[in-house]
């Protein structure tokens, strides 16, 4: 079977993101028949309407097509002010301006983590995000949840994510990913 690839997507612009360590550490957890690309959000204008009517900007594009390129999408999301980022929801709001066939949501399986300083780990943005994308018709995976609260204890001064119970359950959820996008690819050919 050929890998299936995976594209990852952090939500916040910081280099030190914990989220997007999240995502490095769930790379290193997939199993043998996943990979992970991360694709970077920091090269997106702010949606305007008067952009897009110019064309879609060319860092748009690219997203959209790395995006439709995958088996599988994995957003990792940051929670502001009780919801989604605005980088994660710039980029939804952009690639949902696609027509029909394009849009790259569109009957895509989608993982979603969420890391967050906090002690509910980004419960209220995981339950907005997955409102928002369900009517761009995603598949997301349900289960396993992964809510990483009080994320600074869990990372190391590197980034590295050393949390044991947060490392087990994310494995346990890219085998989830795996199996849910091999269901998904029979059930949408
Ligand atoms: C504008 C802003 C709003 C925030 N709002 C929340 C929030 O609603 N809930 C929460 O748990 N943490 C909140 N935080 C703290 C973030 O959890 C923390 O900054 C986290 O490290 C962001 O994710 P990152 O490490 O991936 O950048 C907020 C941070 C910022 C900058």
């Amino acid at each position: 079977m050929t890998k299936l690839k995976i594209v990852g997507i952090c939500g916040s612009l910081r280099a030190k993101s914990f989220n997007l360590s999240a995502l490095h550490a769930a790379g290193n957890l997939m199993p043998e028949g996943m990979s992970l690309e991360i694709a970077p959000l920091h090269d997106l204008p702010m949606y305007n309407a008067d952009l897009q009517e110019k064309g879609m900007p060319e860092s748009v594009q690219k997203l959209r097509d790395h995006m439709a390129s995958a088996d599988g999408l994995f957003i990792s999301a940051p929670e502001f002010n009780w919801t989604i980022s605005a980088p994660l929801k710039n980029m939804i709001d952009w690639v949902s301006r696609f027509p029909a066939g394009q849009q790259p949501f569109f009957q895509k399986p989608v993982a979603i983590l969420s890391a967050t300083m906090g002690p509910l780990g980004g419960a209220r943005v995981q339950y907005d995000l997955r409102r928002s994308l369900s009517g761009l018709g995603v598949l997301d995976l349900v289960k396993p949840e992964i809510f990483i609260n009080n994320a600074h204890t869990k990372f190391d001064a590197t980034g590295k994510l050393t949390d044991e119970p947060t490392l087990k359950i994310l494995q346990e959820q890219m085998v989830a990913f795996q199996d849910w996008i091999v269901r998904m690819k029979r059930a949408y050919p």
